[in-house]
């Protein structure tokens, strides 16, 4: 069933659900020739759905690790300054990382982590996200693997959320104007 705050659905789960075999289909074979574990950081919150339907599509022996950070706290823009609130458990130095989002918007939190974390020496650092709003980037950032790219409109569902609600929709949706102005 629809939510009432939702103006109309941009994927169904079965949608999402077919991209995400995809892509992890993508991600085994590009590793199919490393003998590492692949570590696969997830940026929570946003990314808690989209990670674990990810990582079970990968077939290739991984590694979980979490970071937690906020731009956007309970305002609909970034507000520029990544927070980080929970860093990595495990060093990265001579690993194999896959950062994992379920959304790049003005790429602010992505272009931070990356720069971060490359600074630790990982074997290799990649970007996957499930969206992508390439309108809205204000600093770029190469994303290797990309589930669909979207028009600026703001969407909740599927992990993301607006004021931390809406995070356990099975699909992703555009939010009503009515809901946040
Ligand atoms: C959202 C989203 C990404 C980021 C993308 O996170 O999950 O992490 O914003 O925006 P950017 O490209 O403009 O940086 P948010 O800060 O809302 O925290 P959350 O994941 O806990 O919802
Ligand atoms: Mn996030
Ligand atoms: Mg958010």
């Amino acid at each position: 069933m629809m939510s009432e705050d939702i103006e109309r659905i941009c994927f169904s789960a079965d949608e999402i659900r077919t991209r995400v075999q995809e892509l992890g289909a993508e991600i085994a074979r590009d590793y199919k020739d490393a003998s590492e574990t692949v570590y696969c950081v997830g940026i929570l919150k946003g990314a808690a759905i989209f990670f674990t339907d990810l990582v079970r599509a990968i077939a290739h022996p991984v590694a979980f690790d979490f970071m937690i950070v906020s731009s956007y706290g309970e305002a609909t823009v970034s507000s520029g300054q990544v927070k980080i609130l929970k860093d990595l458990d495990f060093s990265i130095e001579g690993k194999h990382i896959i950062l994992i989002e379920d959304i790049i918007d003005s790429g602010t939190t992505m272009h931070y982590l990356k720069q971060m974390l490359q600074a630790r020496k990982p074997k290799s650092i990649k970007i996957c996200a499930l969206l992508s709003k390439p309108s809205r980037r204000v600093v770029p950032v190469e994303i290797d693997y990309l589930g669909h790219e979207v028009e600026d409109e703001f969407l909740v569902g599927y992990g993301l959320d607006y004021a931390e609600k809406y995070r356990n929709l099975p699909y992703i949706g555009v939010l009503k104007r009515s809901v946040y102005e």
